[in-house]
């Protein structure tokens, strides 16, 4: 069985069917870009594959442990160790600053995470930004701090929705390397969302989402 593994999803919003029996399979360390216009159900497949979200059918195999079994704070304490999750829009704290926003999940799993958390803003190059409050962040520097938070547990699936959304093209570039290097760094499998064409040739698998059904393109 691969690392994550989802099964027949199905998942409908009232009477529109959004998902129509997604399957996907997902080795450690492989990077898998999920393409397709907005509203084809993108975010909608991400939320399941992390367990924000459960499918009215269908099964999420994380590590062989179906997640979809499981019950709200089993599938917690997975997302909390197992999964980074970037999201499409900022979830930073702004009444904390990088390194309480940081530190957020490694406090949760009851870990130490000074020392932790100042190797991150020292691997994402924002030390300096340390003491910062996000409203004072440009876009890039927002997504650095996300994304080291997302990774402070050392989870080995990050799961990013229009990560390139916000950003201008160097920005876009700057991410891509950045992507390549932690999947190098961390053996992290990479799942990314994405409608931007400008990242289209990301990814050692790349599928589009169509008509409710995943295709491998
Ligand atoms: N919680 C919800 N309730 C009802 N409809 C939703 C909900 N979430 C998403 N949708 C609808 O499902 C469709 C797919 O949304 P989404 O997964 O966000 O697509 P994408 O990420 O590809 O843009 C859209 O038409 C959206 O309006
Ligand atoms: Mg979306």
């Amino acid at each position: 069985m691969s690392y994550l593994e989802a099964i027949g999803i199905h998942k409908a919003y009232g009477t529109r069917e959004i998902l129509k029996g997604v399957n996907l399979k997902v080795e450690e360390g492989e990077i898998v870009l999920i393409q397709g216009p907005s509203g084809v159900g993108k975010t909608t497949l991400l939320n399941i594959l992390s367990g924000i979200d459960l499918p009215d059918r269908g099964n999420v195999f994380i590590e062989k442990r179906d997640i979809t079994r499981m019950n709200e704070d089993e599938r917690a304490r997975v997302r909390l160790h197992k999964i980074g999750i970037i999201f499409q829009s900022s979830t930073l704290i702004e009444d904390l600053n990088v390194m309480e926003n940081i530190a957020l999940p490694l406090k949760l799993a009851g870990k130490r995470w000074k020392e932790r958390v100042d190797s991150l803003l020292r691997y994402f190059g924002i030390e300096k930004l340390k003491y910062a409050y996000p409203p004072s962040l440009s876009g890039g520097e927002k997504q650095r701090v996300e994304i080291a938070r997302a990774l402070a547990n050392s989870p080995r699936i990050l799961i990013a929705d229009e990560p390139t959304s916000n950003l201008d093209d160097e920005n876009a570039k700057n991410l891509v390397e950045l992507l390549l290097k932690i999947r190098e760094d961390m053996e992290t499998l990479i799942i990314i969302a994405t409608h931007d064409i400008r990242i289209r040739e990301l990814g050692d698998k790349k599928y589009t989402l169509e008509g409710g059904i995943l295709y491998e393109r």
